[in-house]
């Protein structure tokens, strides 16, 4: 499979079609990237890169470091997470908070805000210093160094955290919260504000498409069986609202990022992350979801 050419004509028709959206702006600091910017990164189970556009330029991450911490509290906690968080699509916005009341305090899955809190309270009862942590995990599963925070878009997001202070309020009214709120939404801003490239995202998604095993760490990251289920929870809950129609048109486990990237991956071939900042109203990439539903039908082959 010609993976260089496959990615270079859905970038051209992409860019042709030249769907767009709005860049995220209830983070003032997201909305000052050239929305223009536009790359694909895919990798395959060697380690062999293909890259088209802006694939090198680092962004911000944002909600798909929620894969990253759910995996690093996955493997240290096993099934005694799901009594926290469920593993339910939640049909709401991402920032959604009237489910988690009357749900109470059990946040419908790890993605949405609610859930991916709950996970950040896991980790600052586990781990020493998490942000740092978060940071070499990130780093040692792309097989890289370059994974930073972007302390103008943590400070942005900071100044604007009504929701989700409120969110971590409600999960500590509920008894679903252990540490200090002020700290955990510091871990959970500073992830949000990672950012990396295209080609290093890829890479660090390429264990969940080998069975739980990252080349580039060169060690098992999560078991098997974690690996499928991590995949599942993306498949059914990475697109938050708009998970339906991800599966529909693309039929790949992925996350996105109100940053514009989504990562994605295809079980036993390759992960791809797609970025480019426009966002539809679910705060999902349009060039990237579209880019990705351009592959699978070249390729014709997803997880269906
Ligand atoms: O908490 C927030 O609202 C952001 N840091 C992350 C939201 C996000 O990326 C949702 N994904 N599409």
């Amino acid at each position: 499979m010609d993976y260089q050419k496959v990615i270079e004509e859905v970038y051209q028709e992409v860019v042709e079609e030249n769907p767009r959206g709005k860049v995220a702006n209830y983070i003032p600091e997201l909305a000052r990237v050239n929305a223009d910017q536009f790359g694909i990164a895919l990798v395959d189970l060697k380690g062999q890169v293909y890259g088209v556009g802006d694939y090198l330029t680092p962004f911000s991450i944002q909600s798909i470091s929620k894969v990253h911490t759910l995996t690093m509290v996955f493997h240290v906690f096993k099934s005694k997470l799901w009594s926290r968080v469920n593993v339910e699509p939640s049909g709401n916005p991402f920032n959604s908070i009237a489910q988690l009341e009357y749900e109470k305090g059990i946040p419908r899955n790890p993605f949405i805000n609610a859930g991916a809190l709950v996970i950040s309270d896991a980790l600052c009862g586990k781990f020493e210093s998490p942000t740092r942590q978060i940071q070499d995990f990130i780093n040692e599963i792309s097989g890289n160094t370059c994974v930073s925070v972007n302390h103008e878009v943590k400070k942005s997001e900071q100044n604007h955290a009504e929701r989700n202070t409120a969110l971590a309020y409600f999960l500590k009214a509920y008894k679903n919260f252990d540490n200090d709120i002020a700290e955990v939404l510091d871990v959970y801003f500073s992830h949000c504000a990672m950012e990396m490239s295209c080609v290093d995202l890829a890479r660090s998604f390429s264990f969940l498409a080998n069975d739980g095993y990252s080349i580039f760490a060169e060690r098992e990251i999560v078991s098997e069986s974690h690996a499928r289920r991590i995949n599942a929870l993306m498949l059914t809950c990475g697109f938050y609202d708009e998970s339906g129609e991800f599966a529909f048109r693309v039929g790949l486990p992925g996350k996105s990022g109100v940053g514009g990237g989504v990562a994605a991956v295809m079980p036993h071939k390759f992960s791809i992350a797609v970025w480019s900042p426009e966002l539809n109203e679910k705060g999902n990439s349009v060039k990237a979801v579209k880019a990705l539903e351009l592959l699978t039908d070249k390729l014709e082959f997803s997880l269906f």
